[in-house]
């Protein structure tokens, strides 16, 4: 198949774009770089042995994306690009709104005009907001909290309604959990700007020297250690379930959507703690005050995707940490050739 990657530069499409590829599909990226770097596109090189096309390009630029589907004869499009930082999010809804959910029209709008009616599409279980009980299926009653976890939201219902608008359309949105780690040869992985929100990449930054100590938000949390538990999946994992779902909407034509975690919680503590044992490392912490927003536990159900899509995340936490790690400690490489669309 041909497909198209949006945000296919990002981490998880970078990873996605490895296992399709492997797989022996053909694979494009559109990617504009708000957020990553077109130097991905030589380690993706050196990882599969072939530069992979790639064209700097917003999703809101619906013209462009038409012309894409078109000369590169799409099939099916997995819909990574999007904005991603919760907090952020709050302080400029417009600005994710416009990019998340106007993007998505955007896409859709050159989606149809040149007939490619199969999408999966990246959603989070952050759409579920502060679950109701454990661990979280997929018809726990949605309610995020936040302007990003919304954008999740509309999107999803504007993508049932487009399924049910016409049987043409083949459309999958997968909840992705916590996804960490990065591809075994260390050169793709989770390359935040400046302070990392997230705690994977905060944890190896502490390891290899660039940030004196993790802070860890709350240890009086109804949890087992008092720290956060979340379902943290290996990056690699997921991206084969992107693969997963892709062959699922070549045999069925539902509207669908599936959890992808681990469907088991680690807490911050023993997070670290498997980073410590992984890489031979100390990191430093400090326990600090809650963050705002933050919940006591997320972990989901996974059994619908082993059944349906017959995937299952099998990555353990100790290959998730060493690969962060190792991916911390590579170099960065030049800038690369990007084809630009006039
Ligand atoms: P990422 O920021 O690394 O990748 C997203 C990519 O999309 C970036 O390369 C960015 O430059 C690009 N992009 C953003 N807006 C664009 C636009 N308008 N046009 C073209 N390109 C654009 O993020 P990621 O972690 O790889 O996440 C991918 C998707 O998965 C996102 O939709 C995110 O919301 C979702 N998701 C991520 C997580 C996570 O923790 N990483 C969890 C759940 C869901
Ligand atoms: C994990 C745990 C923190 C950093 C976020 C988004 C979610 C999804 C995934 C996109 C929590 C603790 C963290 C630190 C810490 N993204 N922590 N010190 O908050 O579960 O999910 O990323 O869809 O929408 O909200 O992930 O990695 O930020 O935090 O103690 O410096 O680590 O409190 O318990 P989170 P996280």
């Amino acid at each position: 198949m041909n497909i198209l990657l949006t945000g296919g530069a990002g981490y998880i499409g970078s990873h996605t774009a490895v296992a399709l590829s492997e797989a022996g599909h053909e694979v494009v990226l559109l990617d504009n770089f708000y957020n990553s770097n077109p130097s991905v596109l030589d380690r993706l090189q050196k990882i599969l042995g072939k530069a992979l096309p790639c064209i700097e390009a917003d999703i809101r630029d619906t013209d462009v994306v038409e012309k894409v589907l078109r000369e590169y004869k799409i099939d099916a499009v997995i819909h990574f690009a999007g904005l991603k930082a919760v907090g952020e999010s709050v302080e400029k809804p417009i600005e994710y709104y416009a990019n998340n959910v106007q993007g998505t029209i955007s896409l859709l709008e050159a989606m149809k005009a040149m007939n490619v009616k199969t999408l999966v599409f990246s959603s989070s279980a952050t759409v579920y907001g502060d679950p109701q009980y454990l661990p979280i299926d997929e018809n726990h009653p949605t309610g995020a909290t936040s302007a990003y976890g919304r954008s999740k939201l509309h999107i999803e219902e504007i993508l049932r309604d487009v399924a049910n608008s016409d049987a043409e359309w083949k459309i999958i949105c997968l909840r992705y959990f916590n996804p960490v780690g990065a591809h075994e040869s260390g050169l793709i992985g989770e390359d935040p700007n400046g302070l990392p929100n997230n705690l994977m990449p905060y944890i190896a930054q502490v390891a290899s020297g660039k940030l004196p100590h993790l802070n860890i938000y709350g240890n009086d949390y109804p949890t087992p250690d008092g720290t956060g538990v979340r379902d943290y999946i290996h990056v690699v994992d997921l991206a084969e379930g992107h693969l997963a779902a892709l062959s699922h909407l070549e045999r069925n034509t539902e509207f669908d959507i599936f959890n992808l975690g681990m469907g088991k919680g680690y807490s911050v503590l023993e997070v670290v703690s498997a980073f410590e044992d992984a890489c031979q490392v100390t990191i430093k912490y400090n326990i600090t005050k809650r963050r705002i927003g933050d919940i006591a536990s997320c972990y989901g159900r996974v059994d619908k995707a082993e059944r349906l899509l017959g995937w299952k995340a099998l990555k353990t936490i100790n290959e998730m940490c060493i690969t962060a790690w190792q991916h911390q400690v590579r170099t960065k490489s030049e800038l690369v050739n990007v084809k630009k669309f006039i």
